[in-house]
């Protein structure tokens, strides 16, 4: 995620980008479950959970084997059934429910007890806030909002885009414009990551958590 390409042309529909993005290659990321998540809703009872931009499902998977119901969510057909792949060998298969949206014109119907999204970034445009801010209305009383994003670039990045904004978790909160007196904050703020870069060696990434709670 971390370099733009080069050649994306202007027709390129956010369903084309990222069919290809999964195509390239057997398996993208590393199929652990985003630390972030495990942090988080490790305490939460388990409910129906909704994974926005989900890709290939590790979060999705990791939700089920604690019980969770899940509907999980991306623009990409490819990252979908790669992830109903993976579900159904490990066993979790009829708890995810894998639904293809982009989600800058359609969302999933219902409310969900959890609504978690690790990274949803593009390169092509994407209404991120207007995205997130569908997130919070999903969400059931007494339900839980888990947003993660990227802070900033990671460290084997020598050639940073100065055009990229990584919003702080303090615009993703004034983005999200919840209504006074309806939610808690649970987290926000900013950590880091040790992760590996793209040849394996260690690395850090900086990323962002805002995690609410519907009253
Ligand atoms: C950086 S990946 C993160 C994937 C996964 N959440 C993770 O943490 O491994 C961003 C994901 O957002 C999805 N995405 C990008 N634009 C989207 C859109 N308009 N609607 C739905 N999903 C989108 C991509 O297909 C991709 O799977």
């Amino acid at each position: 995620m971390a370099t733009k390409p080069h050649d994306i042309s202007p027709d390129t529909t956010p369903g084309e980008f990222w069919d290809n993005f999964y195509g390239a290659e057997d398996r993208v990321w590393s199929g652990r479950p985003n630390a972030a998540l495990v942090r988080e809703a490790a305490g939460l009872t388990p409910g129906h959970a909704l994974d926005l931009g989900c890709g290939e499902g590790a979060d999705a998977i990791w939700l089920a084997r604690q019980g969770w119901r899940v509907t999980a969510v991306d623009v990409s057909q490819v990252a979908l059934d790669r992830g109903a792949g993976h579900a159904a060998s490990e066993g979790v298969g009829d708890r995810v429910e894998w639904q293809p949206h982009d989600l800058s014109v359609s969302f999933p119907a219902g409310t969900f007890d959890l609504v978690s999204t690790h990274f949803l970034h593009s390169w092509l445009e994407l209404p991120r806030e207007r995205i997130l801010r569908s997130a919070a209305a999903a969400v059931a009383p007494g339900g839980v909002l888990l947003i993660t994003g990227h802070a900033g670039f990671p460290s084997w990045v020598t050639d940073p885009d100065p055009d990229v904004h990584f919003p702080t978790p303090e615009e993703v909160l004034t983005g999200l414009d919840l209504a006074d007196g309806e939610w808690d904050v649970l987290v926000s703020g900013v950590h880091e990551e040790k992760v590996t870069d793209p040849e394996g060696n260690p690395a850090t990434r900086t990323d962002n958590t805002v995690e609410v709670r519907r009253r």
